[in-house]
């Protein structure tokens, strides 16, 4: 079964309310619209989700960057799975190398937290990549490796069968840099073949694997012509609707 392609914006610590409803604005006006042909979503803040649940377009959906693994409790500060799927949240982003990296998030704590995303109903977005030592230690598959079996652990196999990994190597985040689509194409077909061998061919032809680290418009099309590479997850070029729109326009182009 051909997997559609995901174009995936992750705002990170950008965008007030006002900000949010702009973007969301924007591109429901755009003069090129959305191609219908791929899927879209978007992790605001969380401070803007309730306003953009109304706001964004049918088709791009609702995101979050960060989930607590715990429904409720004395957890000062931390919001639970069940408080963003009931504002409207489709995906959530589990294990974010800057989760990992300035927060200290334990594969421990990642597992439990794509647990409670599915438990609530969503879905999760569960990052792997490799750091730039671990990189020059030819240690790549084996981190990703790593991180996606124990971030998978205690899923279904239906269950994986319509999560989304991003593999998003640390190095290439914000950095400018980017893997060749060449090599991104080989991590990811080496993630899907770990999920095979774990969770069966099913979920493994089905899960959707993006590439994220430095996409723009472009550079967007030579990742998308990969045929493991299911979709992006963007940070800084996913900022600005009309750079949303042309990415876009790029992955669908891509995926002709
Ligand atoms: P950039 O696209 O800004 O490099 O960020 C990538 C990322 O971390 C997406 O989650």
């Amino acid at each position: 079964m051909a997997r559609r392609k995901f174009l995936m914006g992750n705002w990170k610590m950008y965008k007030t309310v006002g900000e949010a409803l702009a973007f969301a604005t924007a591109i429901s006006e755009s003069k090129t619209p959305l191609p219908e042909s791929i899927d879209y979503a978007v992790a605001a803040p969380f401070t803007a989700l309730y306003a953009l649940r109304s706001a964004l377009p049918e088709n791009v959906l609702l995101g979050a960057q960060n989930a607590y693994f715990e429904q409720e409790g004395a957890f000062t500060g931390e919001v639970s799975a069940r408080m963003l799927a009931d504002v409207g949240v489709k995906y959530v982003i589990v294990g974010h190398s800057e989760r990992r990296h300035v927060f200290d998030e334990s594969d421990e704590w990642i597992r439990k937290k794509v647990h409670a995303v599915v438990q609530a109903g969503m879905l999760p977005v569960l990052c792997v990549g490799e750091d730039l030592r671990q990189r020059e230690l030819n240690h790549t598959l084996r981190v990703c490796e790593r991180q996606t079996l124990s971030g998978l652990a205690e899923l279904t196999p239906e269950q994986v069968a319509s999560s989304v990994i991003a593999y998003e190597p640390v190095w290439a985040i914000g950095s400018g840099q980017t893997p060749s689509p060449d090599d991104a194409e080989g991590v990811i077909r080496s993630i899907r073949h770990v999920v095979e061998q774990e969770k069966g061919s099913v979920a493994a032809n089905s899960i959707r694997i993006l590439y994220g680290g430095s996409v723009k418009p472009g550079n967007i099309a030579g990742f998308m012509q990969q045929v493991n590479i299911d979709g992006s997850l963007v940070g800084g070029a996913s900022l600005d609707p009309a750079s949303f729109v042309d990415l876009a326009v790029a992955t669908a182009g891509a995926a002709q």
